[in-house]
């Protein structure tokens, strides 16, 4: 059963950790440098021919680190052989594994910075736009598009520290641990983790080769960020249905019904929904593949990769997709602050009474009577004149007339988070310094 056609997409790192390996060997007279350097010419050679799509994989190359080594003895002859010197596939692969890692989070970490800047830029400019904020999918109280924007960042803030400690978990390397013992042969891991940029070394051989720890962190991160962006993608699809028309999306990122011409469907958006179940999914996976696994290596490790590609592949294209969706939507303000109107600012009514010493309970009584006889009299908050107002509570003045307007509403709420102007300013302020802090870190 040959796992080539899936761990063959590790030649790279593979190669890698083999040119660090035998430099090491060589430096600790495991092999001479001239048989060093035969060896690292024929893995660079092997290299170019694997990009090249020039190297004959064989049915009967069981995975590819065997692949890779009998190329380079057919190459080099007998003296290939001493590549595998001191060291076994099981420390080998899981070596590969955390290298092929550590460059993914970064390629994610690149897509999530970039959904977030384009989030920042949203709501940067949509701060003076409102809509009715949800509870239970019924408008509640009117919020800034800024606001909502900045929810996601706050998540996906989130999401990327949680990427930085999936990167320190991965930043160990357990070359050197042997099939699981260790080795009795002279060997300096250190030198190899330095020359692979691996920050430490892993501190016990059993633990090392059996570890997938690393991966279930990462699923585990990528399960919430799918989360977080599948959520994104369903409100994208409820906001530009007929009935809401909050937003219309771009044609590239939405397909024609083949028999109904007058519809447009948030495909792109409904895929990044649905595509966070295989990210789940995958979490899922590999906590059952572990779990009933003795010390140390089995050979049923090897599907762990079955889960960490189809997650990597998966999150950075739906990041991508997300992204292009935000950045090339457009907003209809107008509709969202019409809706913001009405019944939503129901609550800016209470917290009047709230501030002329009225307690809560009663003002909440008083405001659902006047909403309950606007309602039966068809007139909307916005329509109701003082008489109307203090026929409900004497404490209603000329300055409650204002109440009604869903701009003021939210930007009054300048409670510490809260979805007013000042409150939003800050909060952008903190998104864009998180950004860049991030983005720092992925610079590294
Ligand atoms: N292809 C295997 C994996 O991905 C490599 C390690 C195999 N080791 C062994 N002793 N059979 O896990």
């Amino acid at each position: 059963m040959s796992s080539l056609t899936l761990d063959k997409r590790l030649y790279n790192e593979d190669i890698k950790v083999s040119l660090a390996h035998i430099k090491m060997l060589a430096s600790a007279e495991l092999v001479t440098a001239a048989e060093a350097k035969t060896i690292s010419a024929a893995l660079l050679t092997i290299k170019q021919e694997i990009e090249n799509d020039d190297l004959l994989f064989l049915a009967s190359d069981e995975d590819i680190h065997m692949a890779i080594e009998r190329v380079l003895i057919d190459k080099v002859g007998d003296v290939g052989g001493k590549l595998h010197t001191a060291r076994s596939r099981n420390d080998q692969v899981v070596t590969d594994v955390r290298l092929f890692l550590k460059k993914a989070i970064m390629q994610i970490g690149q897509n999530i910075a970039g959904l977030q800047e384009t989030l920042l830029s949203l709501a940067e400019q949509n701060q003076d736009v409102v809509l009715p904020g949800y509870t239970h999918l019924q408008r509640a109280q009117p919020i800034s598009l800024a606001h909502h924007f900045l929810a996601y960042l706050s998540m996906l803030h989130r999401d990327g520290e949680r990427l930085i400690d999936c990167f320190k978990e991965t930043d160990v390397m357990p070359l050197g641990s042997a099939a699981l013992a260790g080795t009795a042969l002279p060997i300096d891991r250190d030198l190899v983790a330095k020359e692979l940029g691996f920050s430490a070394i892993s501190s016990n051989s059993l633990d090392a080769v059996s570890d997938r720890d690393f991966i279930i962190q990462f699923l585990g991160a990528a399960a919430i960020v799918m989360t977080h962006v599948s959520r994104l993608a369903e409100e994208i699809i409820i906001w530009s249905s007929t009935e809401f028309s909050f937003i219309e999306l771009d044609d590239a990122f939405t397909t024609g019904s083949s028999i109904m011409p007058q519809k447009k469907n948030p495909d792109v958006a409904e895929l990044v929904r649905g595509k966070s179940s295989r990210v789940i999914a995958n979490l899922t996976g590999i906590l059952t593949l572990l779990k009933g696994l003795p010390l140390a290596y089995n050979r049923d490790l090897q599907e762990d990769k079955v889960f960490l590609f189809d997650t990597v592949d998966t999150l950075y294209t739906c990041l991508a997709s997300i992204t292009g969706v935000l950045a090339t939507m457009k907003v209809n303000q107008n509709r969202m602050g019409e809706s913001a109107g009405g019944f939503s600012v129901a609550t800016d009514f209470t917290d009047y009474l709230v501030k002329k010493g009225v307690p809560f309970r009663s003002a909440h009584g008083i405001v659902g009577r006047l909403v309950k006889w606007a309602i039966d009299n068809r007139k909307s908050l916005a329509e109701i004149d003082l008489d109307d107002l203090r026929q409900f509570d004497e404490n209603f003045e000329a300055d409650a007339l204002a109440l009604a307007d869903p701009h003021a509403s939210a930007a009054s709420r300048e409670s510490a988070g809260g979805t007013g102007k000042k409150s939003v300013e800050k909060q952008l302020k903190t998104a864009g310094a998180n950004l860049s802090k991030f983005q720092t870190w992925l610079g590294q």
